[in-house]
């Protein structure tokens, strides 16, 4: 039988633990099996310009502990990518890309713009597997992605420096936290380090309700407070208007109307996204505290991976390595605990993990007395 030829590639934001799977693919494809593996340059461009590097066991070693990804990444879409100047379907170069490159299968790994793309190249014919990367953890089908344990750690620890801060100036201090649409970063570690109020794009907030908590405080002498707001965090009256923008998206009677609102939508996020910044001022003015921000920004996903995220990328990139070699392809290779299951593509891509209104850690936060501003 010929030797298998496999293209693996990473996309969308990086995030620790990216290597760990490639590694962790790689040397199975390499070792297993025997297989042929080229890495694509900077996700799916470097797939659309068939520039790539081939990698053996020296170029997948020294990896597992290292940030970033060895690969390059972009968040360009194989649909509609920007090419001198003009927005152009790629796909069927990329498709010609891997018929020239005598590709078996290609494996992404990326997160939910990453799902979209591996489904259209699916769709398009070619043999494609999907890895779950995120720090935002916000992939169906799967527990938990590689980069998410690492951001957390690092978030977390941000929040339990705040601590001492805030307190030594008697201080509000609003730490905001990555997340994309989703609020697992913000929960997790505002739970694990101890914020007072966490904000997240699932609970839409009030300013009354978050300056009553502080107020609270101060009544029994703590004349500080840590906030966690979640990135894509938005107060009651910003929610119901992205809401509306959201419907006229669903109701758009052609393509150009739906794009159309889709890009009312994104207006509308953008314009909120000095929200932190705004809801700092509006709580000075409610609490008569000093209020500082705290924007945590690309350290919660620079730099190496924990334990957890080496872990778990070693164990995807190993079974997507064991679902090529049994002839799946369209799948992502979902966390299931201590196991791995294949998700059709289909059930994974365009869809969005938001932190559940009674999530056992919703719960959690409520019980230790932590206000999620509603
Ligand atoms: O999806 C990962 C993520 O880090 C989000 O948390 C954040 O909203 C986004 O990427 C930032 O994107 P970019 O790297 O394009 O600035």
């Amino acid at each position: 039988m010929a030797t298998k030829r496999i293209g693996i590639l990473t996309a969308g934001g990086d995030a620790p633990g990216l290597n760990a799977a490639i590694r962790g693919f790689g040397k199975a494809a390499i070792q297993e099996h025997g297989w042929k593996l080229i890495g694509f340059r900077d996700g799916m461009r470097g797939l659309a310009e068939n520039r790539f590097m081939e990698l053996d066991g020296a170029s997948l070693s020294g990896i597992l502990t290292t940030g970033g990804t060895m690969l390059g990444t972009s968040r360009d879409k194989v649909h509609r990518m920007v090419v001198d100047g003009e927005t152009r379907d790629m796909i069927p170069t990329i498709v010609e890309n891997c018929e020239k490159n005598k590709l078996d299968a290609l494996v992404c790994l990326g997160g939910g713009g990453t799902a979209k793309n591996a489904r259209r190249l699916m769709e398009a014919g070619l043999n494609v597997l999907h890895l779950p990367k995120t720090i935002d953890n916000d992939i169906v089908e799967t527990e938990t992605s590689f980069g998410f344990a690492t951001a957390l750690e690092i978030a977390t620890e941000a929040v339990d420096r705040l601590h001492s801060t805030a307190h030594s100036h008697h201080r509000i201090i609003l730490t905001e936290i990555m997340g994309h649409r989703a609020g697992w970063l913000a929960l997790g570690a505002g739970i694990a380090g101890g914020a007072d109020v966490i904000l997240l794009p699932e609970i839409p907030y009030s300013v009354e309700a978050i300056a009553d908590k502080i107020e609270r405080r101060r009544s029994y002498g703590s004349t500080f407070s840590v906030v966690a707001v979640a990135e894509g965090a938005l107060n009651v009256a910003d929610r119901e208007e992205i809401n509306h923008a959201e419907a006229l998206v669903k109701d758009a009677s052609s393509p150009e109307a739906k794009a159309a609102a889709k890009r009312g939508v994104k207006r509308l996020e953008a314009s909120h996204r000095a929200n932190t910044f705004t809801l700092a001022e509006q709580l000075e003015a409610a609490t008569g505290l000093e209020a500082r921000v705290s924007i945590l920004g690309y350290v919660q996903r620079g730099g190496t991976p924990n334990a957890a995220d080496r872990l778990l990328g070693t164990r995807l990139g190993v079974a997507g390595a064991h679902a090529i070699a049994d002839g799946e392809f369209g799948v992502m290779v979902g966390d299931r605990g201590h196991g791995t299951e294949l998700v059709p593509l289909k059930r994974v891509a365009g869809k969005v993990k938001y932190v559940p209104r009674d999530h056992e850690w919703i719960r959690a936060a409520r019980a230790v007395g932590t206000a999620l501003g509603d």
